[in-house]
């Protein structure tokens, strides 16, 4: 379990706890977090999911893989702490893991 928050472009914040295996996606589409779609189901071939990941988080969310980085090639905003929330996959190790929806995405 980890407790995830999900800041959007107004400031405002959720909290969510995620499963360990969910992916931050997920959690966010099955709570009503606006801004992330989902819109293929983690597939990693939408980019509906696109978050920033706060600078403290960037190591611990791990690496992009070659599918996440030309996924994020059709994203806009796109800076070097974007992910594909999709790809991200919750863990002990994650607990406390702060992420920004996009302004490309309101
Ligand atoms: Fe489609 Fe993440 S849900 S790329």
């Amino acid at each position: 379990m980890a407790k995830i928050t999900y800041i959007a472009v107004d400031g405002s914040a959720r909290t969510l706890e995620v499963e360990d295996g969910d992916s931050l996606m997920e959690a966010a589409v099955s709570n009503g977090v606006p801004a992330i779609d989902g819109d293929c189901g983690g597939n990693c071939a939408c980019a509906t999911c696109h978050v920033h990941v706060d600078a403290a988080w960037l190591a611990a969310a791990g690496t992009r893989s070659e599918m996440e980085e030309a996924m994020l090639d059709f994203a806009e905003g796109v800076t070097p702490d974007s992910r594909l929330a999709c790809q991200i996959i919750a863990s002990p190790a994650l607990d406390g893991m702060i992420v920004r929806t996009p302004v490309s995405q309101h």
